[in-house]
């Protein structure tokens, strides 16, 4: 594969970390990047919140000193306002790549008409667009496009706005292969990937959507013939799958199989890494409670221990906790590898009354749409 080039930055292993709210800040990157070589997107924020400059945010866009490129992901809905958000990040120098999200799910988003339902609304996607690459520019920084399918089959807009994208000036856009209705449910759609390739050929395509496995990045590759993958739950718990997907990409078949003793390690040394992140021991190790059934997916830890690294709130706990292990345990195989995190069923996305009989934003719309900004929370 050759390296994936987003506008003036190289990735020379052609994978991305997905964005992840409440995953992917500066602690798990870390883990992530001693792994492999990518690009390793931090947590989403939102423009509004960062125009306001909450302190929120700037924990979310801390980027450890030897972290390069900054790759920080914005989600918005107003062009004005995300254009200040990008603007404030390139002129205070706060990030290499920034990209913008448009696959958040969330009935409290869709209901105003934000995340994975804004691209119906054509004018106010490109609009967004635009005010992003047109802030971003002047500073040499690349935005990048990530977006789902659509609201649901009947109203798919991906190759539309894949294309708008790129005439706006992108620097690359990425699909998640699944629509808004589908949520978490089911396979990704990789045939729709490959349709998006086709489609977009002057910007790297990415694809994303149930990479569990150095193999299936490569599977999806020559699927789909994308330029690159984005992958997201397939590393909860699993920060070493960066170099399974490093190694499968130079072609070699060496893989990572840890056994207990060594999950062990990386679940402690998460757990430092995130209390000199959150700077709060206590809020730091509830932030890990929920990486622990990721980590141990597959492995024998035992009902009663499993609940109690569940609830863990502090190091010396978690120390003890670790040392109840029987840390000579090997490597499960199958039991820990495929599917984990975010699943479920379809739902019907809750739209704005009267969002899908026009492709244009009415003014009606555009009162209401502020609020599907106020309580984002991924996508
Ligand atoms: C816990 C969680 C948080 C997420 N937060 C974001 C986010 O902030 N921004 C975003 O664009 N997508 C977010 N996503 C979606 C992922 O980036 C990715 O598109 C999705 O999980 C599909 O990829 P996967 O099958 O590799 O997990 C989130 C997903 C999960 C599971």
């Amino acid at each position: 594969m050759p390296p994936l080039r987003i506008g003036p930055i190289t990735v020379d292993t052609p994978v991305v970390l997905a964005p992840m709210a409440g995953v992917t800040n500066a602690a798990f990157r870390r883990l992530c990047r001693e792994s492999g070589a990518g690009l390793y997107v931090a947590e989403m924020l939102t423009s509004r919140a960062l125009v306001e400059r909450s302190p929120e945010s700037f924990r979310i866009i801390s980027f450890e000193p030897d972290e390069v490129p900054r790759s920080v992901q914005v989600y918005g809905v107003d062009p004005a306002t995300v254009g200040a958000a990008v603007r404030l990040l390139v002129e205070e120098d706060r990030a290499d790549h920034v990209d913008l999200n448009f696959g958040c799910p969330v009935p409290k988003v869709t209901r105003r008409g934000g995340g994975a339902v804004l691209p119906w609304k054509r004018d106010l996607f490109a609009s967004i667009v635009r005010a992003a690459v047109g802030a971003a520019q002047p500073a040499g920084v690349p935005v990048t496009v990530k977006m789902r399918k659509g609201i649901d089959e009947d109203h798919l807009t991906y190759v539309e706005a894949g294309l708008t994208a790129q005439d706006a000036g992108v620097a690359a856009v990425a699909l998640h292969g699944r629509t808004a209705a589908d949520y978490y449910s089911g396979t990704a759609d990789w045939d729709a990937i490959a349709t998006l390739k086709q489609a977009v050929t002057d910007i790297p395509v990415l694809g994303n959507g149930d990479i569990w496995s150095a193999e299936d990045a490569l599977a999806m590759v020559a699927h789909t013939g994308c330029d690159g993958v984005v992958v997201g739950r397939g590393c909860q718990g699993r920060p070493w799958l960066f170099a399974d997907l490093a190694a499968a990409f130079a072609g070699s078949d060496a893989r990572i199989r840890p056994g207990l003793r060594e999950v062990a390690g990386v679940v402690r040394r998460h757990a430092e890494l995130m209390v000199d992140h959150f700077g709060d021991e206590d809020k730091a190790l509830r932030e890990m409670r929920k990486h622990m059934a990721w980590y141990f997916k597959g492995y024998v830890v035992g009902g009663e221990l499993r609940a109690q690294l569940g609830l863990v709130s502090s190091l010396t706990q978690l120390d003890d906790l670790l040392g109840q292990l029987d840390l000579d345990q090997p490597y499960p195989g199958e039991a820990s590898e495929g599917p984990r995190g975010r699943a479920g069923s379809p739902k019907r996305p809750i739209l704005p009354y009267g969002w899908l009989d026009s492709r244009e934003l009415s003014e009606d719309f555009r009162r209401d749409l502020h609020e599907a900004e106020l309580s984002v929370s991924g996508g």
